[in-house]
């Protein structure tokens, strides 16, 4: 028996990265993946990429940061299949490790926006049908820098700091509605994240006195593996948890 048998998750942020190791990881563990992406060409390659394992995808584009469009993503796939079973808020963007005297207004609503107000649409709209079906499972991809203070800049790591407490929050007011909501805390992981960041240097300077500890990077799959720990019954009686998977670099 797989591990997500007829399970149907939907992930956001899976046309790339960890996101789209996720939405591949699942669908060979049973599940439906609904692949969300703001970037339409890569969820069609993914979907295809799923289809052709013969495993199950469906493609959806949505900017996790409009909540108008995260509402009719979610009544579509509602209407579609049924239900969610999983949510993975994984979407996020970096933020060129800007300091606070040095960040834009206009950047640090964007990735508060991306970065955590995006995890919150999604789980207001999909938490009242999980409530009424009295299970549900969500996922936040966080970050050590949403339990650390230089892994990034200001605008990242309060947005990730600020995630760790929608999941805590949600975890400890659902927890009577069969419902689990988990974080996990990546490390550095080999993705696209950093393409096209303008690093401010000042920021960076900061930011890079702690990368001498990094073990290593991680590849995504490495991080996809602790997630389907997480949304599948072999981490029934974890709640509120989050999980840190950085190779030992927060040990030090
Ligand atoms: N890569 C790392 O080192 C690392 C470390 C810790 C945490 N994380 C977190 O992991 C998550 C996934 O990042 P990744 O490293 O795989 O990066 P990635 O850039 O490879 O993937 C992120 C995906 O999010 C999508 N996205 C961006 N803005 C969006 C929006 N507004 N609406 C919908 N989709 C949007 C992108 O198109 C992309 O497909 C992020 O939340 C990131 O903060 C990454």
């Amino acid at each position: 028996m797989r591990k997500l048998e007829k399970k149907i998750a939907l992930i956001t942020g899976a046309s790339s990265g960890i996101g789209k190791a996720m939405a591949i990881a699942f669908a060979r563990e049973g599940a439906l993946s609904i692949v969300v992406d703001i970037h339409e060409q890569g969820v069609k390659d993914v979907v295809d990429a799923i289809v052709s394992e013969g495993n199950n995808a469906w493609a959806e584009v949505c900017d996790v940061g409009q909540a108008l469009e995260v509402r009719q993503t979610v009544a579509r796939v509602i209407a579609e299949f049924g239900a969610i079973d999983i949510l993975v808020n994984n979407a996020g963007i970096m933020d060129d490790f800007m300091p606070a005297a040095d960040v834009e207004v206009q950047q640090w609503h964007h990735v508060m926006n991306v970065n955590l107000h995006g995890a919150y649409y999604f789980c207001h709209e999909i938490l009242p049908a999980m409530v009424e079906r009295g299970k549900g499972n969500i996922l936040n991809i966080s970050s050590v820098g949403g339990i650390q203070g230089s892994r990034a800049g200001a605008a990242y790591t309060a947005a990730k700091h600020g995630l760790i407490g929608l999941t805590k929050n949600i975890a400890f007011m659902y927890v009577g509605k069969g419902i689990r909501c988990n974080a996990i805390a990546p490390g550095g992981v080999n993705t696209n994240i950093g393409a096209g960041m303008h690093p401010n240097a000042f920021g960076y300077e900061r930011m890079m006195t702690g990368m001498a500890t990094m073990p290593r990077m991680a590849a995504p799959e490495e991080i996809a593996a602790a997630a389907l720990f997480l949304v599948s019954d072999d981490g029934s009686f974890v709640n509120g948890e989050v999980l840190v998977a950085d190779g030992g670099w927060t040990a030090y």
